[in-house]
């Protein structure tokens, strides 16, 4: 099963993605998460993504799309997929249906995360999240047990360079330009389920998971 998170910077993308991915046994593949990893080890990716990340505009879909492609073909992969911050404008949905159909894959679900603007904003504001696992953490609603500390990998917790109020301003224009588009791409072609993304966290990814119970069925 192929599933695609799609959501506002803030919604709980990254969050749900890993606690679903667990549950259903699929792979979560995070394009931010993956620019982020290339970033800390300082590689010719990091270095390519950094300059975009900080400003809060999308990496080129030349290098965003090569990466995705690449890393659907690792094993873990073989049983299915959350793809977390990908496809995000229509070119990149585009070029995934295309490598999909030769790859005899389709997308089976899109899953919108719907959360309002001022909820966004506050989740932003107080996110912390992992060094090493990029687990993500909010300052009160959903602290770790050791303040400053990851509960999965014990890695050191800080704030994403992209969540200042001007950089998250700028994020939430070009999702909107951009991104917010693939809802109408992805209802046309009756793949879309929206899920109301506020409400505690298990109570979200309830909700997730039975939206995706009937491909499950269906498999
Ligand atoms: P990316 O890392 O994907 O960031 P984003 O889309 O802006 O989304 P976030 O990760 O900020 O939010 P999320 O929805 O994952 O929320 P989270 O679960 O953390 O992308 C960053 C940058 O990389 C982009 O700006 C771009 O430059 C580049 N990039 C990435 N993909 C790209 C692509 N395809 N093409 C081009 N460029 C790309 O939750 C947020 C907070 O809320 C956390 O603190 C969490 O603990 C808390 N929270 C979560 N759920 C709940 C809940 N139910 N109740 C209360 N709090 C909650
Ligand atoms: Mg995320
Ligand atoms: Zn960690």
């Amino acid at each position: 099963m192929y599933v695609v998170f799609l959501g506002a910077p803030g919604a709980g993308k990254g969050t749900q993605a890993a606690v679903v991915a667990k549950k259903l046994n699929l792979a979560h593949i995070a394009t931010g998460d993956l620019f982020r990893q290339a970033i800390e080890k300082g590689t010719a990716l990091g270095t390519q993504a950094k300059s975009y990340m900080e400003k809060g505009m999308l990496v080129p879909d030349k290098i965003t799309i090569q990466m995705v492609l690449d890393r659907l073909l690792a094993p873990d992969c073989v049983a299915g997929v959350i793809l977390d911050g990908f496809p995000r404008n229509l070119e990149q949905a585009k070029a995934l249906d295309e490598a999909l159909v030769t790859r005899n894959k389709t997308i089976d679900k899109v899953v919108y995360i719907k959360v309002s603007e001022q909820e966004l904003l506050k989740r932003l504001g107080g996110r912390w999240i992992c060094r090493s696992c990029q687990a993500p953490y909010h300052a009160t609603d959903s602290p770790p047990r050791v303040w400053g500390k990851c509960d999965k990998c014990g890695g050191e917790l800080y704030q994403r360079a992209d969540d200042t109020a001007e950089t998250v301003k700028k994020r939430l224009e070009v999702y909107f330009a951009q991104t917010a588009p693939l809802i109408d791409y992805y209802t046309k072609v009756g793949k879309l389920a929206e899920v109301e993304g506020e409400g505690g966290i298990e109570a979200v990814s309830t909700r997730i998971v039975s939206a995706l119970k009937g491909k499950l069925k269906a498999r």
